[in-house]
């Protein structure tokens, strides 16, 4: 699907839904995250539509922000947590703690220990260790835990390498055959119960082919153990950043629907980036313009340390001006932010309208793996956060202070 963008011009001003992003920005200051809650509940709703069937784990990696989290919860997900803390905040935004998925490489014993104590509905294990020390763990405080087993299917997903994760090289999972000795051992277990299959094999997926292939390749498991009754395919369903076609949720599903047609499977999902990546914004203001040979540098308030993906994966995203452009002239731009590394660009070779110090951008589709991605680093406090419900607007994160950069180190010696 083409871009369907959250804002659009009004009056000479962007908007979100109803909200003058100008007004907004001359109350609060810049930087700032702007969240629509319609488009994020939206997004949701699509996949319920493409997956009627499917149990949908919304992934708080992508963005954990309570007040978006409690409305999604309101909405019908379940969540898909990677740490304790992604736990303990799902268990703050209201959801069943039978509705949330523990994922994850690197779980600690305490780890393990919180989400046996809150009852998660389901923990994905990602090696042999990791059940041995779950089933020791849930044995000693007398729980018995719902376990998927992560698959590393060994398939190579069409994304960017650094959000690959279902290669054999990769740090996830455990391996066809591994898996088959697990479900033996622990079949009988008083420990445990092993009743599903976890995969994910990355992020931003280009094609639903390579979906097709890892699903296919687990799938002869659940007909040599008949304990499995949960497949999991995880996250990865794409955004068009910048205008580029990518399948859309119903596309995976028809591809996976006669696979599943003859199978009494239950299916969950873990979405994160497409729930929200589209839903928010991040609003920056222009300091200084540079001359540059290709055109001009323009130097804004916000960077990586509100939005690391231009640095770290190379990622694209569109910039809009807060001012309707109409009849503008247009610059070739680099939009940079003012951290100190030649990596903090927040757009490359962009056409922009000329802009002057003051005007203010959205960098656009930043609701994922944007907030939740931002640093200190510079003794930056981090942006407020705000939510767009119609045409009102309330802060949901607020901007932090001088004081909380070392109020956790006040009266340390
Ligand atoms: C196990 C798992 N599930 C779900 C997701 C969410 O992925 P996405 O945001 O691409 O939907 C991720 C992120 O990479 C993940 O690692």
């Amino acid at each position: 699907m083409a871009t369907n963008r959250i804002a659009h011009y009004q009056y000479g001003s962007l908007y979100v839904d109803g909200v003058d992003l100008m007004a907004l920005s001359d109350e609060i200051g810049t930087p700032c995250y702007v969240y629509s809650q319609d488009r994020a509940v939206d997004n949701l709703r699509s996949l319920q539509k493409a997956f009627p069937d499917a149990e949908i784990h919304y992934s708080l990696k992508a963005n954990a922000n309570l007040a978006l989290v409690r409305t999604l919860v309101d909405s019908g997900a379940g969540l898909d947590a990677v740490s304790a803390g992604e736990i303990y905040k799902g268990l703050q935004a209201g959801v069943d703690p039978n509705m949330i998925v523990f994922a994850g490489v690197g779980k600690t014993e305490a780890e393990l220990k919180y989400a046996l104590d809150v009852g998660v509905g389901w923990i994905n294990v990602e090696s042999g260790l990791e059940l041995a020390r779950l089933a020791r763990l849930a044995g000693q405080l007398h729980k018995k835990p719902r376990v998927a087993l992560r698959i590393n299917p060994d398939v190579k997903a069409d994304t960017h390498q650094y959000i690959a994760t279902g290669h054999a090289a990769a740090k996830f999972g455990i391996s066809l055959a591994e898996a088959g000795e697990l479900l033996e051992k622990y079949a009988d277990s008083d420990e445990v119960t092993v009743e599903g299959i976890h995969i994910h094999i990355g992020s931003q997926l280009g094609t639903v082919e390579r979906t097709v292939e890892a699903v296919q390749t687990v799938l002869p498991l659940f007909d040599q153990h008949s304990s499995l009754r949960a497949l999991n395919i995880g996250g990865g369903f794409p955004v068009s950043y910048t205008g580029d076609d990518v399948p859309e949720p119903a596309a995976f599903a028809a591809a996976l629907e006669p696979i599943f047609a003859n199978r009494r499977l239950h299916l969950m999902i873990e979405p994160g980036r497409y729930v929200v990546a589209d839903a928010g914004l991040l609003i920056v203001e222009v300091q200084y313009i540079k001359p540059s040979p290709a055109g001009v540098i323009v130097v804004t308030d916000g960077g990586m340390t509100e939005l690391i993906r231009p640095a770290l994966y190379g990622a694209t995203h569109d910039v809009m001006t807060l001012h309707d452009p109409a009849s503008a002239e247009y610059t070739n731009s680099q939009v940079v932010g003012p951290v100190c590394e030649s990596a903090d660009v927040l757009r490359n070779d962009v056409t922009l309208p000329t802009l002057q110090p003051g005007d203010r951008l959205a960098v656009m589709d930043t609701g994922a793996y944007g907030a939740v991605m931002g640093s200190n680093y510079n003794a930056r406090p981090r942006p407020p956060e705000v939510l767009v419900e119609g045409d009102t607007w309330r802060i949901v994160r607020r901007r932090e202070t001088w004081e909380d950069l070392i109020a956790l180190e006040r009266n340390i010696t």
